[in-house]
């Protein structure tokens, strides 16, 4: 073993092993990535139980949590399998045990297409298309490995992200049925720029607008015989709204089991935030304390995160390694150095790709320490 992997393997040792299981919360070094294991049993449940009283089948989005260790409890819980974005997050979570997994994001290039391929020889793995060159792709690489991939025919509901007009979908249909190793099983349309229109009424009229879009490319193509037995959509802002439609038979919300605090101000879920970043108080100084939070620990891409249980005192990232809190009134020059508090991130899927593991906690106890396998599986 050289020296490199020699001192990675000692500092996950002592960063990262599980000797900290059965220790206070507050003895964990920081900045650490929490996960209260009473809310995420909770979150599990509520999101299981609606979709049972739905009627529609659940596939978890695995992109909030990057984590095999919690895509197995979505599992147990009734999930059908896992949605993934990324083709890296796909092939650790079949690594990790999951054997049923849709890939969400179109397939980019010859090279991507063969790794979908060798993945669906051993497990059960769709992705989605929204070309003719992408869907060739795929096909010449499944048909090289000798296996047939399912395709969902991606739709563009309104996001203007990936997705054929609604109208231009009975011409891709056509064109697959001519592609010998792909087999055409339905539809996605993803509504992500309405997760996180704040109100209810405005976020159910445009989810109806949306699923207008994909309603038409159902019955366009049901109509002309294809397969439409797999209709996908929907995250924790509206898998409520679009389940009210009996074309859509799955759901793929993510964010519901960790939450984030933009979540929190969406209105009509049942969800809690389970998630938040341990840090510590490194330095206080007239009107303001440093904390070890930074840039490289909870994202921002979302806003600020703000305090739990504190909140009179406002965070601003200060740098990659430091947070600066600011209050007006007196909170902050109670604070301590020393003193340990809880960040709850703005945005769930981009803070958890910051950390290596999940530290569950119960009752203030580290419970146990889950890896996030999947973190930084970009490709
Ligand atoms: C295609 C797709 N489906 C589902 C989701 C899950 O959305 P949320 O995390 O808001 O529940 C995402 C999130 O980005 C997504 O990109």
């Amino acid at each position: 073993m050289d020296t490199l992997a020699r001192g990675s393997e000692s500092s996950r040792g002592s960063a990262y092993g599980r000797s900290v299981i059965g220790r206070e919360v507050r003895e964990l070094d920081t900045p650490a990535l929490l996960i209260d294991a009473a809310a995420l049993d909770r979150n599990l449940r509520r999101m299981a139980d609606d979709c049972a009283a739905l009627g529609k089948a659940l596939r978890p989005h695995a992109k909030a949590h990057k984590s095999p260790v919690v895509g197995l409890k979505q599992l147990a819980a009734g999930a059908v399998g896992v949605t993934c974005a990324k083709i890296g997050e796909a092939e650790v979570m079949i690594a990790g045990g999951i054997h049923d997994v849709l890939i969400s994001t179109v397939v980019g290039s010859p090279a991507k297409a063969v790794r979908v391929a060798e993945l669906a020889q051993e497990s059960k793995v769709a992705t989605v298309i929204d070309s003719e060159t992408g869907a060739r792709w795929l096909s010449e690489a499944a048909t090289a490995v000798g296996t047939t991939v399912d395709v969902l025919i991606d739709v563009n509901v309104g996001q203007d992200r990936t997705g054929v007009q609604p109208e231009d979908a009975l011409a891709l249909a056509s064109a697959v049925v001519g592609m010998r190793s792909l087999r055409l099983r339905g539809l996605q349309g993803y509504e992500g720029n309405l997760q996180h229109v704040y109100s209810l009424d405005e976020r159910a009229r445009r989810v109806g607008l949306a699923m207008d879009q994909l309603a038409r490319a159902y019955s366009e193509l049901s109509s002309a015989g294809f397969d439409m037995t797999w209709v996908t959509t929907g995250g924790t802002g509206t898998y409520r709204l679009g389940a009210t439609r009996s074309f859509v038979t799955e759901v793929q919300p993510g964010s519901y089991i960790v939450m984030d605090a933009d979540y929190l101000k969406v209105a009509g879920h049942p969800f809690e935030v389970a998630l938040s970043v341990l840090t510590t108080v490194i330095g206080t100084y007239a009107g303001r304390a440093i904390v070890d939070a930074g840039s490289k620990s909870v994202s921002t891409d979302a806003g600020q995160p703000v305090l739990k249980d504190r909140m009179g005192i406002a965070f601003a990232t200060a740098g990659d390694e430091h947070g600066k809190l600011t209050s007006e009134g007196d909170e902050v020059g109670e604070l301590r150095v020393g003193q340990k508090l809880q960040l709850l991130p703005s945005h769930c899927d981009t803070t958890v790709n910051l950390h290596d593991v999940f530290y569950v906690t119960n009752s203030g106890t580290v419970e146990d320490v889950w890896p996030i396998s999947a973190r930084g599986r970009v490709q």
